[in-house]
């Protein structure tokens, strides 16, 4: 394997997919299984927006457009987050790369720390699951554990089952024609990065099209391997 990890460092996971495919519901999953962090640029985008920081004053227009924000904005937002001590247990990227750009940033923000990259997997879906599953989407506003109105709900209505929290959120870009944009970027900006990670030896793919639990288990066994 050319660019994939073969050292004991930190393992480093990328999770590739459309809007919808579940990095997040999966990446949150690995998190609690294998002690990793989980690094979404959409929640570090929103959250720069929620403080009104100048990242966040420019990302929000592009955001509720469901375009891509600058190369810049993102990989500065990533690179600092990436310094942070937690990190050196190992993260899932979820969201990053989503550019050509972005991946050659990440190889060379890993080269500078001596770390590759484990596994960048791919969620394979179809473009038209995914305007059910961000359609019927919500979030504890406490912890952010994801919930869905027909595919993952709480086990009481309105409270989440992980922190009991009760104010549950929807996202502003969660539209019918936002998702229409957001998937077009995907396939003109961001599928390619399948073919770059091919090439890396890097890349695994899973059909993301089953039960949440059923591929929990596949990927499990994916980073057991890749981080072995
Ligand atoms: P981001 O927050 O990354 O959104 P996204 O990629 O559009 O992905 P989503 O969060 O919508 O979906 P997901 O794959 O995480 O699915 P989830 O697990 O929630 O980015 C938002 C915006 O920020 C972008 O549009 C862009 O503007 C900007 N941005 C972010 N990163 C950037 C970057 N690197 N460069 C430039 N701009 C960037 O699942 C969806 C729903 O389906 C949930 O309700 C879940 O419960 C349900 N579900 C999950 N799996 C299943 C299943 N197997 N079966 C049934 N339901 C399921």
């Amino acid at each position: 394997m050319d660019g994939a990890n073969t050292s004991t460092a930190a393992p480093v996971l990328i999770l590739l997919g459309p809007p919808g495919a579940g990095k997040g519901t999966q990446a949150r999953m690995l998190e609690d299984k294998f002690g990793l962090v989980q690094l979404s640029t959409g929640d570090m985008l929103r959250a720069a927006v929620a403080a009104g920081t100048d990242a966040g004053k420019a990302a929000k227009a592009v955001m509720e457009a469901g375009d891509l924000v600058s190369d810049e904005i993102v990989i500065n937002i990533l690179r600092d987050r990436l310094a942070e001590d937690d990190c050196a247990k190992g993260v899932i990227l979820d969201g990053f790369p989503r550019t050509t750009v972005q991946a050659q940033a990440l190889d060379t923000l890993l080269g500078e720390s001596g770390q590759k990259i484990n596994a960048a997997i791919s969620l394979e879906v179809d473009d038209a699951a995914m305007v059910s599953r961000i359609s019927g989407r919500y979030t504890c506003g406490s912890c952010g554990e994801g919930y869905h109105d027909s595919f993952k709900q709480p086990a009481k209505d309105g409270v989440c089952d992980k922190c009991g929290g009760t104010e549950m959120k929807r996202r502003a870009d969660d539209n019918a024609e936002t998702v229409g944009s957001r998937l077009e970027a995907y396939h003109a900006q961001t599928a390619p990065l399948i073919a770059y990670y091919g090439g890396k030896g890097a890349l695994q793919k899973i059909d993301a099209m089953g039960a949440i639990e059923e591929i929990a288990e596949g990927l499990s066994a994916i980073v057991t391997k890749a981080t072995a």
